[in-house]
């Protein structure tokens, strides 16, 4: 049975019930995290609980434990649940229990974590995946990881229905990130991908990856660029934590420079394999 981390410690999955008066459900009025787990080691867990404390932060809802308890918790989750495969860490908190009225109310935040098996995609990070564009109706506050992902929802699905695994999200053609990932193009040897600001995500691996390409002397920028420059660029891939270096092959029908995954992708695959201790 599954064990599942809450204010109240560890309880059984089965005996975690909501009340139907919660902020989360009512108003997406929490904040939530996924932390990658590979062989049963979390992988970027600094960054992840850091980001947590800065949605939390933004939001004005005040984590009623520190950092350090909570990291200490969740490797005893993971201990719990007997987990030494790939997997994952979700976590949301929220402004809690209480009558459904916007103002804040007087209460504990809810929290709870699970973890979950998920293996690596690997496949698609070998072959590449296929894209959509399409505009980015979010509001202007996406670098907090917040509960309401409504368009996220509905542009992934419609990217699914065409036969595609994401969207790239643009804002009047400046491209912002992708329904769950960063994006990141490859023009004349250079990296580029969206500066990190309160329009998209700052994502774990992004940074990562950022500070990888540094470390190896591979020139990476972060500027804007438009639908145009991706759909011109020579490679094309997303990042989150669990697609980790994905290509994409194909935007809107249109082949991404050979259309086969290209050699800086790879090299940029090969220093997230080892960085995160898969070679
Ligand atoms: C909208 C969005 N952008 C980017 C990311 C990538 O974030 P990370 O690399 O921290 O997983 C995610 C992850 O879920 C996301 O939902």
């Amino acid at each position: 049975m599954a064990v599942v981390l809450t204010n109240q410690g560890f309880v059984a999955s089965e005996a975690l019930h909501y009340p139907y008066q919660e902020r989360g459900l009512q108003f997406g009025d929490g904040i939530y995290e996924v932390i990658r787990v590979y062989q049963g080691r979390p992988y970027l867990m600094t960054e992840h609980l850091d980001r947590l404390y800065r949605s939390a932060e933004a939001i004005k809802l005040t984590i009623p434990f520190d950092k350090e308890h909570l990291r200490q918790q969740l490797l005893a989750l993971i201990n719990e649940n007997r987990l030494t495969e790939d997997g994952l860490i979700y976590l949301q908190i929220t402004r809690g229990s209480a009558k459904r009225l916007h103002l804040f109310p007087d209460c504990e935040p809810n929290f709870f974590a699970y973890t979950d098996k998920l293996a690596r995609p690997l496949e698609q990070i070998k072959t590449g995946i296929k894209a959509i564009t399409k505009q980015d109706i979010r509001w202007h506050y996406c670098y907090i990881k917040s509960l309401n992902l409504l368009p996220n929802v509905l542009a992934k699905q419609e990217a699914f229905e065409q036969g595609a695994f994401d969207a790239i999200l643009h804002r009047d053609q400046i491209v912002t990130e992708s329904t769950a990932a960063n994006v990141f193009i490859v023009k004349d040897d250079v990296i580029i991908t969206h500066p990190a600001t309160e329009r998209i995500l700052h994502g774990c691996v992004r940074n990562r990856l950022i500070l990888l390409a540094k470390l190896n002397e591979i020139p990476v920028v972060e500027a804007y660029y438009s639908v145009s420059d991706l759909l011109e660029a020579n490679e094309v891939f997303l990042t989150s934590s669990g697609i980790e270096v994905l290509p994409v092959v194909e935007i809107d029908g249109k082949k991404i420079g050979t259309g086969k995954v290209g050699v800086m992708t790879k090299s940029l695959q090969d220093l997230y394999q080892r960085d995160a201790g898969l070679k």
